[in-house]
């Protein structure tokens, strides 16, 4: 799965324009899902441009709340999200832990809401500079797994982004990534008790001059790309080292 995490960036024009240029340029295969995660005011004209050009894209949000009956000024439910046929959404990423001050409890209400209206989830972990530093990133990471159950199977991917990674050019040594997803695989089977392997997905600072290196890492099974998928046609390419 290549997915595009626009976070807060884009405008009407340059999203229609980015959905009409990557449907066309990517060499879509079934197997490698290619997820587009607008902000979710685009969703709804993501989806009608998607539709109209019978795109290959498939539609991902990076919000989802909790409460579905409850007033919540500037919520967004699930239903809602079906509303526009997303299939995937981010929960855990780490600008949201920090700014949202989203913690593991509020993440597990989030993963049943997905749970129940069957939308994928993108889980979103890692591990601070300091954490890092200090040789602490596998135990910090099981912290943030410890909150997956067996409900969550079937349509969980986890997305392994290291905080000090992500929007600052600085990409994690590609044994450390082999390593540390080989970890993630390794809890994620004792925890939710399976044999299987879950996918895990790379990001922070992916762009065009390192992703096919992270991609031929055993362990990574996709890429979460920010920054370098606003462009196009770089993201494009992404898409097609895969
Ligand atoms: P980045 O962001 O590619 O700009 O580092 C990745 C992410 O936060 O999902």
């Amino acid at each position: 799965m290549i997915v595009s995490n626009w976070k807060m960036n884009g405008s009407q024009s340059h999203l229609e324009q980015w959905i009409k240029d990557v449907s066309s340029n990517i060499n879509y295969k079934t197997e490698v899902p290619c997820v587009f995660c607008p902000p979710a005011c685009y969703l709804d004209s993501s989806r009608q441009i998607i539709n109209q050009i019978s795109s290959k894209l498939r539609l991902g949000s990076q919000v989802i709340d909790y409460s579905q009956n409850n007033a919540l000024t500037g919520g967004i439910s699930a239903e809602i999200l079906g509303d526009f046929i997303v299939e995937y959404v981010l929960i855990g990423h780490s600008e949201q832990r920090e700014h949202f001050k989203e913690d593991n409890s509020i993440l597990r209400l989030k993963l049943n809401s997905a749970n129940k209206a069957k939308i994928s989830t993108i889980f979103c972990i890692g591990e601070s500079e300091e954490l890092k530093i200090n040789d602490q990133t596998k135990t910090f990471l099981k912290t943030q797994l410890e909150i997956l159950t067996s409900e969550d199977l079937g349509h969980l991917t986890i997305a392994y982004e290291p905080i000090w990674a992500i929007g600052t050019g600085l990409n994690a040594e590609k044994n450390y990534i082999e390593e540390v997803h080989g970890y993630i695989k390794e809890q994620c089977q004792l925890l939710l008790d399976i044999k299987e392997n879950i996918s895990v997905l790379y990001g922070g600072s992916v762009n065009l001059d390192n992703c096919e290196e992270i991609l031929s890492l055993n362990n990574v099974d996709g890429l979460l790309v920010g920054g370098a998928s606003l462009d196009s046609d770089t993201f494009s390419k992404i898409y097609n080292n895969s």
